[in-house]
């Protein structure tokens, strides 16, 4: 893994990318180890620390995982199902062939928790990028994540909310921004 001191923060911050093509190369659980480390240094709320880390990993498998989230998202209503239908047939796997998704889990209903679990996944998605890697956050499969069998599958506790899945891997190509809005200042 590169040093994260050889990464200026601003250009960790303009240049991060979501990545939707992957290499084969496996990453080293030292270095997913590194970056979960790296993501606990997020602020949280009364420094709860609410957060847990999830690895999930086989291309094949997330490939069977992504069937099942996506017959589960397209079964559902709402706004996010109505976006995945017009999205999903692009998006064949919705875990983009990724071999490693990183789910953030909040680890319990505190009131907030998810917030914590959102911080953690972005200083993670910097410090990844800051080390050479691409990463994809993949809001399309919380849906099935949060499901009580899927929990169980998986191993993680039924008190625990899958909150921020994001899938890792070395970048198999270099997407350009589609740039920002100006923001939105309130004076007030
Ligand atoms: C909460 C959240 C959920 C997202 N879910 C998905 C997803 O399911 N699949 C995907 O390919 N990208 C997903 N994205 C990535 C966004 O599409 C992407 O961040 C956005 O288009 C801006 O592009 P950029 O990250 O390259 O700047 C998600 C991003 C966020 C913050």
């Amino acid at each position: 893994m590169n040093t994260l001191t050889s990464t200026n923060l601003l250009n960790a911050i303009y240049d991060r990318r979501a990545v939707r093509k992957y290499t084969k190369d496996p990453i080293e659980r030292a270095v997913l180890e590194r970056l979960i480390e790296i993501a606990t240094h997020a602020p949280s709320a009364m420094n709860l620390q609410s957060w847990a880390f999830a690895i999930v990993q086989g291309e094949d498998r997330l490939r069977g995982y992504s069937e099942r989230a996506k017959t589960h998202l397209l079964q559902g209503t709402g706004a996010l199902a109505d976006h995945a239908r017009g999205l999903l047939e692009q998006h064949v796997n919705i875990f983009h062939d990724a071999s490693t998704l990183l789910i953030v889990c909040a680890t319990g209903e505190e009131e907030q928790a998810q917030e914590d679990c959102c911080l953690a996944a972005q200083t993670f998605m910097l410090a990844a990028f800051g080390a050479g890697y691409g990463t994809c956050p993949i809001g399309f499969s919380r849906p099935w994540l949060r499901l009580t069998e899927t929990k169980r599958e998986l191993g993680i506790p039924q008190d625990f909310v899958p909150v921020f899945p994001v899938v890792i891997g070395i970048a198999a190509e270099r997407p350009e921004s589609h740039g920002r809005e100006p923001a939105r200042i309130m004076w007030c």
